[in-house]
């Protein structure tokens, strides 16, 4: 190693160099000043000026901020192995360009992983290479990558397993962490990146969980696996960029999560405000020793200060612990706070504001939409990181808001649709229908598109990067088979840094592979749901006190199973219905002429584009039984493990039926629901009920459709527990169950012999094989699969069997080891919808959170898409086929159930609005359900 002489090796920081008169005076004045008695300069220890520097240099970062740099940038992520190669166009495209919609086709062209230029679309290709890789895409949707600001990836990698699991540290560390960092539990070979990437989400803020006040650091990552070697670095936005350009990002949390310590929310608060005031003392101190230290180091007199300085200030007062959150205090560091309830985000707002702290967003926030002017008060700059849909889970869940994106937008509040990806229900491939479902639900289209694009990227400080499809900014672009906000829309093609994702994980685009698969594409902008008509909230409650007999015209579709009478009827009809019966569904002249001569007062409503449905029917593992899941005081409680028939718990005996879940599914058009009992892991799980949704309870059924509707039992992880300690074991105990004489009548005997249904919940392929294999055995059993993940992979046998499915996994994800085969869907595979439908599967859908069951026409809808149903067929996976396959009993001897929906609207499109359900104890099961002024 050379030797390098002083000079070389110090650089910029430097103390300039000092002329030898200087320093001849400067020791005169010394010599003077011994002469004068005056102090000695104090002795300076060999490596201290080097300590200085080092502080010196710690005072000038304190002090900066990151520096975005826009013009004329690289992308810092491209490099020449395995970037993009070639100069790729997305011809003649739609595009949503992170702020709204550009009015005329054009063309998108990107180069090394950088847009470099968006142009009308012309006839003249004449400046493309033969390099050039174009895409024809004859007026496709194309939006920037979606930003996902909130998400467990990487942290939590599917199949989730604790070994993997390093989301939350706690509780050794104790409730304060601003020092650990996420990207220390990063994995890389996470094969949810792909899922994520195939929903069109190219980047996304992870940050460690919420079980801490301050939970740690969080990092932007691409969703985009190196293709190199597997490096945690190479998935981060800001790889390639020098440390003063990357951003830090820190997450808070408040409310009921860091209760779990045994704190209240005031010990939590309390333990905040002592962790930042020793913070801010030592800012405060390493203020002051950098005022010092700049003194010394301007002095002309250096050399004799800095031994005095050293004895009185030491080194630059520094703590790994206490890092993060001075740079906090001192605007360095992104913060992010979980927080719901009011008063929760008021406080906590409190707090910032006495250490002048202003968070970038507050996540989860499901009731800021009760204080939107608050928040704007405190700083208008905040962003709301929303979920759309999910509620209720918890206490600080409950007070949410279909239309909270739509009012927090309203009142100029940035507004942000972000995941969580904590597992399938939350998974951040879907992101973009929080979206379409916020829209629907009244947000205006490109606000709700901003909430995926631009505003989680310039609320993490991106959005010069990313969230814009724009000249300059990362090649990060997604195509869609359909308008975004359509339901179901997903990507054909997603491009991260301008390296195709679908269908080429391993590098980039050659020009001979210048072909999407194109999908079908729908071009039709979808509509919001029709709000209320002002006169209906009046007119209910009137409708409500009679038996008014009610003509609807305006119907387009009859989606009721259709008789052959009705066939070839004109594409307009009228519709009749006294006593909750359909007395008429024909032409507008032919209803009219009934009701005007047989009946009087007959109400007339008008609608624009009227649809008809069965009345749905939910199949659901909570609604009634439970009203906050996290809450046991709010439910009916679990069934202890047992295998005897005296211990089984009868749904029926438990069940109410008030609470927004309700609301949810009488928004849905959902009219009854099979309800199973909660219970602890085993193999029984009890008995289900068959209820109605209306509210209006009364006897002699009180709610009650059917009281016992199936026998459920687990098949698989759900079946380990006390009684039953191993899968082989539960097998074994069902097949001796249905082997066993029981006396006639009891719930065993009945499912023994196929008197009603036996519902093995199982997601697992060998576990649904083995179902199949007890059909077999016991041939007059009735066994139906619910769940169902891996029933694609054993269609066929299912088919053998004659055993049908409850998919609850329509949009599955590999999230657990027993569901680790679970198709990915489109655009990687095909969906389960269809596989079961090619296979002659007779099966149906069910959704497992009852926050969505607004949803659940557009959930059949989504399914039906990619199955190539129509729109009947799609309305049947969720009434007239679960009704076949549990075998529910018309209860007014009608060809159905007897309910049926009127809508404004399609429901399959999430366009719809219920106008009235009926039930069959003949009277309005719903009327105009979802009123602007419910909170639901
Ligand atoms: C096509 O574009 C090129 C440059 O992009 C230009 O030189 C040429 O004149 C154009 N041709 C026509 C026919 O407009
Ligand atoms: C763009 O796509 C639209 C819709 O398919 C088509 O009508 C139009 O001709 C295309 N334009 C060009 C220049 O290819
Ligand atoms: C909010 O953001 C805008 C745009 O970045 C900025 O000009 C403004 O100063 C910010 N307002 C506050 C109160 O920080
Ligand atoms: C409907 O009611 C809303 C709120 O009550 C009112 O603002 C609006 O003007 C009304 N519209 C019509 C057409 O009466
Ligand atoms: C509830 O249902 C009963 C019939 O079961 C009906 O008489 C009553 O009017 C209904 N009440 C409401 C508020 O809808």
């Amino acid at each position: 190693m050379k030797l390098q002489c002083r000079g070389e090796m110090s650089g910029d920081s430097n103390p300039p160099s000092r002329n030898p008169w200087f320093s001849n005076t400067l020791i005169l004045a010394i010599l003077i000043a011994i002469g004068l008695g005056l102090h000695l300069p104090e002795p300076v220890s060999d490596d201290y000026p080097r300590q200085f520097e080092v502080g010196l240099q710690q005072c000038r970062q304190r002090r900066a901020t990151p520096t975005q740099v826009t013009k004329g940038r690289n992308n810092p992520r491209w490099n020449r192995g395995t970037g993009q190669q070639h100069p790729t166009v997305l011809r003649n495209v739609t595009l949503f360009d992170g702020q709204g919609f550009i009015n005329e086709p054009v063309d998108i062209t990107f180069l090394e992983g950088i847009i470099t230029s968006i142009d009308r679309t012309t006839e003249n290709t004449s400046s493309w290479s033969r390099e050039t890789v174009v895409y024809q895409l004859e007026g496709r949707f194309v939006t920037p990558g979606l930003v996902d600001m909130h998400s467990h990836h990487l942290l939590m990698p599917f199949p989730k397993l604790p070994s993997t699991n390093d989301v939350n540290e706690k509780p050794l560390l104790g409730p304060l962490t601003p020092f650990i960092r996420a990207i220390d539990g990063f994995k890389a070979y996470d094969p949810t990146l792909e899922l994520i990437a195939s929903g069109g989400v190219t980047a996304s803020l992870l940050l460690p969980g919420s079980g801490n006040i301050i939970g740690g650091q969080g990092y932007v990552v691409k969703n985009s696996r190196p293709t190199s070697e597997p490096l945690v670095e190479r998935l981060l936005l800001e790889d390639g960029l020098p440390p003063n350009q990357k951003q830090r990002y820190l997450k808070m949390a408040c409310g009921e999560n860091p209760k779990s310590y045994g704190h209240t929310r005031m010990g939590l608060i309390w333990l905040l405000r002592q962790h930042l005031t020793r913070a801010q003392e030592l800012r405060q101190r390493q203020d002051q020793w950098c005022r010092n230290a700049e003194r010394v180091e301007n002095s002309v007199f250096k050399g004799f200060w800095l031994g005095r300085f050293q004895g009185q200030n030491g080194q630059f007062p520094d703590s790994w612990e206490l890092e993060a959150t001075v740079a906090l205090l001192r605007g360095q560091i992104n913060l992010n706070v979980h927080c719901y309830e009011p008063q929760d985000i008021e406080r906590l707002l409190a707090v910032c504001k006495e250490f002048n702290i202003v968070p970038r967003a507050l996540h989860h926030a499901l009731e800021a939409w009760r204080i939107p002017e608050a928040i704007k008060d405190f700083d208008p700059n905040i962003t709301i990181a929303l979920f759309a849909e999910n509620a209720f889970y918890k206490h600080e869940a409950f007070d949410a808001n279909l239309r909270a994106g739509k009012i927090l937008s309203e009142h100029a509040l940035a507004v942000a649709f972000k995941s969580d990806h904590t597992g399938e229900k939350l998974h951040s491939k879907y992101l973009l229908s929080q979206a379409s479902l916020a829209y629907s639900f009244g947000m205006s289209a490109d606000k709700a598109l901003q909430a995926v694009t631009s505003v989680p990227a310039r609320s993490i400080r991106q959005d010069h990067r990313i969230g814009y499809a724009r000249v300059g900014y990362d090649a990060d672009l997604a195509v869609w088979d359909a308008h975004p906000l359509a339901v179901g829309a997903t990507p054909a093609q997603v491009f991260i840094d301008g390296v195709p994702q679908i269908g080429k994980p391993t590098g980039a685009a050659t020009p001979d592979d210048s072909r999407l698969a194109l999908t079908d594409f729908e071009s039709r902008t979808p509509n919001m749901r029709p709000a209320l008509l002002n006169t209906t909230d009046a007119l209910c409650k009137s409708l409500r006190s009679t038996t008014r007999p009610i003509l609807f015209t305006g119907i387009k579709r009859n989606l009721l199973s259709v008789s052959s009478s009705q066939r070839g009827l004109p594409t307009v009809l009228a519709m009749f219905v006294h006593h909750g019966k359909i007395v008429c569904l024909d032409t507008t002249e032919k209803c009219q002429m009934i009701a005007n001569s047989q009946y009087n007062d007959v109400l007339t409503l008008h609608l624009e584009n009227g649809h008809v449905t069965p009345g749905l029917i939910a199949v659901s593992e909570s609604l009634g039984l439970i009203d906050i899941a996290a809450e046991d005081r709010t439910g009916d409680g679990k069934g202890e493990p047992s295998l005897h028939e005296e211990d089984l718990v009868f749904a029926q005996y438990g069940v109410h039926f008030d609470g927004p879940t309700y609301q949810r599914a009488r928004i849905g058009g959902v009219t009854k629901a099979v309800t199973i009992p909660l219970s602890h892991a085993g193999l029984i799980k009890g008995v289900s009920a068959g209820i109605r949704t209306s509210g209006n309870i009364s006897l002699p059924d009180a709610g009650i459709f059917q009281g016992n509707i199936a026998l459920h039992v687990n098949l698989g992880q759900g079946s380990k527990g006390k009684v039953t300690p191993t899968i082989s074991v539960a097998v074994k105990e069902l097949r001796a169950i249905l082997a066993a004489t029981h006396s006639k009548g009891t719930i065993f005997a009945k499912a023994a012999s196929g008197e009603i249904p036996t519902v093995v919940h199982a997601y697992n392929k060998y576990d649904i094989l083995r179902a199949c294999k007890v059909k077999l055995d016991f041939p007059a059993t009735n066994i139906i699969i619910h769940g169902g993940h891996e029933a694609p992979l054993v269609a066929k046998e299912l088919r053998k069997a004659g055993v049908p499915v409850i998919l609850t996994g329509n949009r599955g994800a590999p999230e657990y080891w027993d569901k680790r085969d679970t198709l990915p869907g489109p655009p990687l595979s095909k969906s389960a919808a269809r596989v079961l439908t090619e296979a002659g599967v007779q099966f149906g859908i069910a959704i497992r959170e009852d926050w969505h069951l607004q949803s659940l026409a557009s959930e059949a809808g989504w399914a039906a898409k990619y199955a190539k149903l129509n729109d009947q067929e799609a309305i049947a996976l969720v009434s007239t086929n679960i009704e076949a396959i549990l075998n529910l009993k018309p209860t007014n001897g009608g060809e159905q159930s007897g309910d049926f929906v009127v809508w404004e609207g399609n429901p399959l499109t999430g366009e719809g609005s219920v106008v009235m359900s009926f039930d069959d104890t003949s009277t309005i099961s719903a009327c105009w359900p979802d009123s602007p002024m419910a909170v639901v």
